[in-house]
């Protein structure tokens, strides 16, 4: 874990060539707010820039670099909340071949607020300079309609979905293992594309009744994945599971802290086991502390001596390094 007290916009160009696997970058959001933990306190940063052009010096530096530090597979993060979206998505389009918004509803509280549509949406802008970027799945929670409509038949064990265990056109595989028939109950397949799993663990799977037969002659059959033992719904573009600190457990020690749960998701999604997450403007700290429970190496930068001091704090209690 490194961290480093400075502005991130100098810190960058000391890091190494292609040494970053992703990047979390949570800058302010050119609000034109001063934020502060509580009322009359120091502790915070002021959120305002006298012109676009100001919050744009700020903010493009990091991703004009990204070039020399990010690896070829990796990811860049652009968080900001929607209403400011406009700037960071001109410029992460600028500097990256691919740009994927995620948004995040970061807030499920009733709105109090009567004179404006209340705020509740995040964006966090997933930029890449190839097609497909180093991606690991990760999953929501089960939701009723996803499980409603998705969980539909009902087997002893329970409610399952339905799996595919055949290529489709797009994905046809060469490996000739994969080009067996298989035959059940006098009926056979041969799948045109191939099947995704072994002869062997086809047979194992049958006989512990994990294969769905459709009735229909001619459709083909499917693994059976039980409601009971799935890790939830594969992640969709709107992450509406994971809230903000305000409404959450977590201790809430500096404004704008990120929940360690919503930071954690886009590093597992996004990075392996033992790469390297930057944080370029860190606050609190929160994506180092992420990136310790996901047991992956962080880099921080931040230029608040006070936000620094939480960083070490949160490390040394934390992580006890
Ligand atoms: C939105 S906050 C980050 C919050 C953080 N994600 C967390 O969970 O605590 C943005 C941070 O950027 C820092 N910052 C602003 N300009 C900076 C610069 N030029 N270099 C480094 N940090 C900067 C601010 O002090 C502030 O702490």
């Amino acid at each position: 874990m490194i961290v480093r007290e400075g502005d991130a916009r100098q810190l960058i160009k000391e890091l190494d060539a292609s040494s970053i696997d992703a990047v979390y970058f949570d800058p302010p959001f050119n609000t034109g707010r001063k934020f502060r933990l509580v009322p009359n306190s120091n502790l915070g940063f002021d959120d305002i820039h006298p012109t676009d052009q100001e919050y744009i010096n700020l903010i493009e530096p990091v991703l004009e670099q990204s070039k020399n530090y990010l690896k070829k597979e990796g990811s860049f993060f652009f968080h900001i909340s929607a209403e400011e979206m406009m700037i960071p998505h001109m410029l992460c389009l600028k500097y990256f071949k691919k740009v994927q918004p995620i948004f995040w509803n970061r807030s499920r509280s009733k709105n109090n607020v009567k004179n404006k549509l209340g705020s509740v949406v995040d964006v966090l802008f997933w930029c890449s300079n190839v097609d497909k970027p180093k991606f690991n799945l990760v999953y929501q929670p089960l939701d009723s309609y996803y499980a409603e409509n998705s969980y539909k038949n009902t087997d002893s064990r329970g409610n399952y979905a339905l799996g595919h265990i055949v290529y489709s056109r797009t994905q046809a595989t060469q490996n000739q293992d994969r080009h067996y028939t298989f035959s059940h109950n006098g009926r056979s397949w041969k799948p045109e594309y191939g099947w995704r799993l072994d002869k062997k663990d086809l047979d194992k799977l049958v006989s512990e009744n994990r294969i769905h037969f459709p009735k229909t002659e001619k459709a083909k059959p499917y693994r059976k994945i039980y409601m009971h033992e799935s890790s939830g719904k594969p992640c969709t573009n709107l992450w509406d599971d994971l809230h903000s600190i305000a409404m959450g457990s977590e201790l809430r020690k500096y404004p704008t802290q990120k929940p360690i749960s919503l930071i954690q998701r886009v590093i597992e999604m996004s990075t392996n086991e033992g790469d390297t997450i930057l944080d370029p403007m860190a606050g609190s700290g929160t994506t180092g502390l992420a990136a310790h429970i996901s047991n992956r190496k962080c880099i921080m930068f931040e230029n608040n001596r006070d936000a620094v001091n939480i960083i070490k704090e949160n490390i040394e209690s934390f992580i006890k390094m």
